[in-house]
């Protein structure tokens, strides 16, 4: 799980593909490094550590004038993060540089094979195995370097997003795709390659993704050849307009990424209603359900597969499908649904959520549905990714990037796109009195509004973050639809200040983790009025006689809780079912102030990164 970025032309490839790294940082950034070449010389520069640490290599260095150049930021899977196992990596004769995404499962035989026949490794990477198996095609088989590439992919097992390039012939790249992304920028001077296309944004507007088992052959002096790796035939290439601009994916003077994205979201699920909340009409317009209407109507049920947060989405998701749209949904983790044999129905719809549309595992779940014959429906943020692509027909969230690791609009946008799922439904199904619909839709078409108001709060979030940043556990409690948000804030706190927290359904406390409380535990408790109000505010009594931290959300104007509870943030009334919306924000805003407070590195936080493309 890597970011790749490459560029072969008239421009400077330098800046391209150093700005192009820093976007794809979330990705990986454990080390990285770039390879520049003209038709004379070559340059590489490899450091353990961040694109910035990269930057700063070069500068102490006499940097050539290039026509082309690869850079990658790397993510270990094979060989610990260190300078001989950064990319790129170069063949045994020194013609051959490759960057690489993805896994090659069958390396150690390759290499053995290699070593038998006299190559030497100086890496531990599955990557420095597949430049010197090309090498050694083309060697053998007295092959030009694209057909030997695509006998080389054939023959190895695993995924790849590649770029290839061989000194001796200056002007061309080589990439290729299985199960690792790569999508192609092109403009008349030449072509720009990317894990998504983030590092081309402001220099073309046209892009191809490559499909999986595709290759092509960038020389800016000719038209894009795009082949399929298994038979060579030629393919033609669809070109794509890019929506994302630069602002997109820049910081607009926020600290950080995460902060910005908190930020956007009521923009962002402003932009993921437009033209589909028809609120005036009393209607949910959702094109993409009109030609499969009949397979929505006859159902038996919806299986939603996601990892992570949007899988927190996807049970938010299920309470609102079942209630609204009264069909049965199940929602399982994709890497326990890929290898648990379950059963699959061909009236089974499956709903996959992803926000980067390449995680791994959601993707071989989404694989194993489609064999069964199972209709997708995938609910995806990212144009063009795998997983978008490999799904039947679906909708996209519209958040805009993501780049901070933790995700936040994201996962706002996946539930707008779910309400407005389960409001369809309910609507071909005649299972919500029209009425109730018609509320349900004007409350939903004034969340953004709501949403920016309750930012307006986030200072009282500030402070309780003061309170609490020092402590080594948090407990996250909810029911209902509020179940799932304590889930989210409790992610959220681990992944970016690596605190152990954990979400709980509140009423499951007495099972277990009321053990757990003592004066030094905060207990974040979502107890709006909407959903078993009175229930939870016995379990705030429950935490409070133990002597816990009572953080709560509540509804504004609330009593009850309030006089229990040590820190209080109101967030507007609304159907329990949009709760979410707003108990989320506040549990987001928490999470970075104190991983702020910390020193955490919010956007990127160790260990992690943005897209999860093994498994
Ligand atoms: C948490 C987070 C991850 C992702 C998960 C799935 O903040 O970002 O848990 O939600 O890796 O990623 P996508 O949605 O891209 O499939």
């Amino acid at each position: 799980m890597c970011g790749i970025v490459a560029y072969v032309g008239e421009k400077n490839p330098l800046p391209i593909v150093l700005d192009g790294l820093q976007r794809l940082e979330y990705r990986g950034y454990d080390s990285a490094g770039v390879f520049i070449s003209n038709r004379n010389e070559k340059q590489t520069t490899k450091v353990v550590g961040k694109v910035a640490a990269l930057r700063k290599a070069l500068s102490q260095k006499v940097v050539i004038n290039a026509t082309m150049g690869m850079g990658h930021t790397r993510w270990a899977t094979h060989g610990e993060p260190a300078y001989q196992n950064a990319h790129p990596h170069v063949s045994n004769s020194g013609n051959l540089v490759l960057i690489h995404n993805g896994i090659i499962e069958n390396y150690a035989i390759l290499k053995k094979e290699l070593i038998l026949r006299g190559y030497t490794f100086e890496s531990e990477t599955d990557s420095e195995v597949l430049v010197n198996w090309i090498e050694e095609i083309q060697k053998t088989e007295k092959l030009s370097l694209a057909k030997a590439t695509q006998v080389a992919l054939n023959q190895v097992i695993g995924a790849f997003g590649i770029v290839l390039y061989d000194i001796k012939n200056p002007d061309k790249l080589i990439v290729a795709r299985l199960g690792s992304p790569i999508a192609i920028g092109l403009d008349k001077d030449g072509y720009f390659v990317g894990s998504d296309a983030t590092p081309f944004l402001e220099h073309t507007r046209e892009v191809v993704y490559l499909e999986d088992n595709e290759m092509a052959i960038l020389q800016p002096s000719s038209p894009l050849e795009v082949l399929h790796i298994q038979n060579g035939k030629k393919l033609d290439p669809e070109i794509q307009q890019l929506k994302w601009n630069l602002e997109n994916i820049q910081k607009d003077g926020f600290e950080h990424f995460m902060l910005k994205e908190i930020h956007e979201q009521p923009a962002a699920i402003r932009d993921t209603l437009r033209g589909r909340l028809l609120n005036e009409e009393g209607k949910i317009q959702i094109s993409s359900f009109n030609e499969h209407q009949q397979k929505f109507l006859n159902a038996g049920r919806i299986i939603i597969v996601a990892c992570g947060t949007s899988w927190h989405a996807g049970l938010v998701g299920e309470y609102l499908i079942e209630s609204f749209a009264r069909i049965p949904v199940e929602v399982e983790y994709a890497s326990e649904f890929r290898y648990r044999e379950p059963i699959l129905y061909s009236d089974d719809i499956v709903i996959p959520i992803s926000q980067s549309g390449e995680t791994a595992d959601t993707l071989a779940a989404i694989k194993l549905a489609k064999q069964a014959g199972a209709f997708i429906y995938g609910v995806c943020n990212v144009v063009g990714s795998s997983i978008s692509r490999e799904t039947n027909s679906g909708m996209y969230t519209h958040a805009g990037p993501e780049i901070g690791v933790a995700s936040t609009k994201a996962f706002t946008t996946q539930i707008a796109v779910l309400s407005l799922i389960a409001l369809k439904l309910a609507e071909i199904k005649e299972t919500l009195p029209q009425h109730v619909l018609r509320n349900y839709l004007n409350e939903l078409d004034n969340i953004p509004e709501q949403l920016e108001q309750l930012i307006a709060q986030k200072k009282i979030v500030g402070k309780i973050a003061q309170q609490i940043y020092q402590s080594t556990n948090c407990l996250y409690l909810g029911r209902g639809y509020n179940f799932p948000v304590a889930l989210e804030g409790a992610l959220k706190l681990k992944e970016i200040s690596y605190i152990h927290a954990e979400g709980y359904p509140a009423a499951e406390m007495k099972h277990g983790p009321i053990a757990l409380i003592d004066e030094d535990m905060p207990v974040i408790v979502i107890a709006t009025r909407k959903g078993h109000y009175e229930k939870i505010v016995s379990n705030v009594q429950e935490i409070k006689s133990r002597k816990g931290i009572i953080i709560a959300i509540v509804t504004q104007g609330d009593v009850s809780v309030k006089e229990m509870a040590d820190y209080c943030i109101e967030i507007p009334e609304s159907s329990a079912c949009f709760t979410p919306f707003f108990a989320t924000l506040p549990l987001q805003f928490l999470s970075y102030y104190i991983a702020v407070l910390r020193g955490c590195n919010v956007d990127q936080p160790r260990n992690l990164a943005k897209s999860v493309t093994v498994e």
